[in-house]
């Protein structure tokens, strides 16, 4: 029991959700506190998804409470889509439409005033200023999916879903996403992910929970989960440099991740 004043961003209790026979989620409880980032690691088929979807009021539990915001999922939905954000594993982007036109599209969905400030401002904050004027199908992977993540921040909402948001990208492309998860939450954003990948979480959360089979079967920080492990395999995870590392030395880890032109010359 915390004994805290600040009220958890996310707080989630004996949810459980049923596919028929199907048990996927079977009691989950976990807290996020206000400003961090906590990582949902499981494998393929754990049920991070559905959490998700439930968390962002798509879905609703069999049993169980979660509130977001302050607000409960299943009695203040609308409260809840208000206060929040959703990336989805595949990206939303229109590729027809340029990087700026996209922004410029959600702004207005949003009823903002001034769409194409809020358009620019969000260019802006995602390094995508010189390339606001392309058509999205030109991006990069990582540039796509920062416009992604960039489309879902407008209107700035405090607490953030991103489900598996680095999936199918090239490793300088998670590096790019990572970044900007990073300043999301130093800028004050709770920031929910789920992921597969044990490095991901290891780079971007301030606490990582493991969902399997239906439960929370780890929560805590980085160091409190690598101290459940064997030595030997610490060591192996912590001192090797790994091959995304060395694949990032020998590319070059440039921001903007854009592709070299077809004959260019490399450096
Ligand atoms: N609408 C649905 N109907 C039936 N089964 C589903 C449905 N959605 C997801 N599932 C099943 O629930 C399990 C968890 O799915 P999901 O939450 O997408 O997992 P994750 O996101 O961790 O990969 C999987 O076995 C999936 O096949
Ligand atoms: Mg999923």
């Amino acid at each position: 029991m915390t004994t805290t004043t600040r009220e958890p961003a996310i707080r989630v209790r004996a949810v459980t959700k049923s596919y028929q026979d199907l048990h996927v989620l079977r009691g989950v409880d976990f807290d996020v506190a206000p400003g961090s980032i906590f990582a949902l690691l499981g494998s393929n088929g754990a049920g991070k998804t559905t959490l998700v979807r439930i968390l962002s009021t798509l879905l609703r539990a069999n049993t169980g409470t979660a509130t977001v915001h302050g607000f409960d999922v299943a009695s203040a939905p609308g409260d809840v889509r208000r206060s929040i954000s959703l990336t989805g594993q595949f990206a939303a982007v229109d590729e027809v439409l340029t990087g700026r036109e996209n922004l410029v599209l959600v702004a207005k969905l949003r009823h903002l005033r001034n769409p194409g400030a809020v358009a620019d401002d969000m260019l802006a904050r995602f390094s995508l200023t010189d390339a606001g004027n392309r058509r999205a199908g030109t991006y990069s992977g990582g540039m796509r999916r920062r416009l992604d993540i960039a489309m879902s921040l407008v209107g700035n909402p405090p607490v953030v879903f991103l489900d598996e948001p680095t999936t199918g990208l090239d490793p300088q492309a998670r590096i790019e996403v990572w970044q900007t998860v990073k300043r999301l939450a130093k800028d004050g954003t709770t920031i929910l992910l789920t992921t597969q990948y044990l490095d991901e979480a290891e780079q971007l959360a301030d606490r990582i929970a493991i969902l399997h089979q239906g439960v929370i079967i780890q929560n805590g920080t980085l160091a409190e989960l690598k101290q459940l492990l064997p030595s030997a395999e610490v060591e192996y995870v912590a001192k090797q440099p790994t091959l995304e590392d060395v694949f990032l030395a020998l590319v070059g880890d440039t921001a903007d991740g854009a592709a070299m032109p077809a004959g260019g010359e490399s450096r």
